[in-house]
């Protein structure tokens, strides 16, 4: 079977890290075809920083990286060091990329990738707030019918917001965006905050990262050790929440992952819960469905998984 291929979309971000490595590690299932950066966890020139620091991280200096869009479409830029820190990347002690950024907008490598591809063999996978993805689909509308899919992490339905009472970091940052992919008719899985706060590091798994004795091992431990403190006084979470890696696994083990196809809106009219995923988890409307959206995990089969894979690297 040929690997799917994908492009990253990120604002790294440890477990934006992880989920790069993990899609990294699994070569015979992803054809990583380029990472591209966006302004979220914190601002464009670190993300596009951290990402090339994890591609080195992993020994693939050859992945092409690109920097996209600097600030949502309509909004401030609202960043996370709180949870992730200075850097975005903060935890382990990473050289600075040497590795250059392309040439290349993000949003330009996003829409020639698709036209250059044959209609439905090319997957999108944000990790971060949806401006890059909504900018190359207002200036390319094309591309939504060439899409094979969209697999993204945000939203929260049950859990509600990790960033205010009603909204998820990656879709309260670019409501505006987000609100134009959940429209935009493309074959949607989304990965919320109901599946990703099942998906923890405990001590236990932190340990596994650490005993692979690798510098990607390691490191891993390194970041989730870092950014767990958020959600441990937030949440009192048993440890990191590892959200984005959640979208790579869904691309190698599907199985893993439970939802229903529902209709997903973005509210973006009211402040008090702007970026708020309106699921209709019930089907008490009749709005169409529009994305797969996920509520459950093999949790246990999950980490199984990233750590076999992250001990390949
Ligand atoms: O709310 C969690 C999401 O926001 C994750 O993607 C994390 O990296 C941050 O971007
Ligand atoms: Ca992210």
């Amino acid at each position: 079977m040929q690997p799917r291929k994908i492009i990253i979309d990120t604002d790294p971000g440890q477990d934006d890290a992880v989920a790069i490595l993990l899609a990294l590690a699994s070569p015979d299932e992803i054809d990583l075809l380029g990472i591209t950066c966006v302004a979220g966890n914190v601002p464009l020139a670190l993300t596009a920083r951290n990402a090339r620091m994890i591609c080195e991280l992993a020994g693939r200096p050859d992945i092409a990286v690109f920097a996209g869009c600097d600030r949502p479409l309509g909004r401030a830029l609202v960043t996370a060091e709180h949870v992730h820190g200075k850097t975005g990347l903060d935890g382990p002690t990473l050289p600075e990329p040497q590795m250059p950024l392309q040439p290349q907008h993000a949003v330009d490598f996003i829409i020639d990738t698709v036209r250059a591809n044959p209609p439905g063999t090319i997957t999108l996978c944000p990790l971060g707030p949806l401006t890059n993805i909504a900018t190359a689909l207002a200036r390319a509308p094309d591309i939504a019918a060439r899409l094979q899919e969209i697999v993204l992490m945000g939203g929260a339905y049950f859990e509600v917001g990790n960033i205010t009472p009603a909204a998820e970091f990656n879709i309260y940052v670019d409501p505006q965006a987000a609100k134009a992919v959940f429209a935009a008719g493309v074959p949607l899985v989304v990965m919320p905050l109901d599946v990703t706060h099942k998906a923890l590091v405990t001590a236990e798994r932190n340990a596994a990262f650490r005993n692979l004795g690798t510098p990607v091992g390691i490191a891993v431990a390194q970041m989730t050790e870092f950014f767990e403190r958020y959600d441990r006084e937030k949440y009192g979470s048993l440890g990191a929440p590892l959200h984005d890696p959640c979208v790579t696994a869904y691309l190698l083990a599907p199985h893993l992952f439970s939802g229903r196809h529902v209709n997903v809106e973005i509210e973006t009219m009211s402040e008090l819960t702007m970026g708020m995923t309106v699921a209709d988890w019930w089907r008490v409307t009749d709005r169409p469905a529009n994305a797969m959206f996920m509520g459950q995990i093999d949790a246990q089969g999950f980490f199984d998984l990233l750590t076999q894979r992250l001990a390949r690297l």
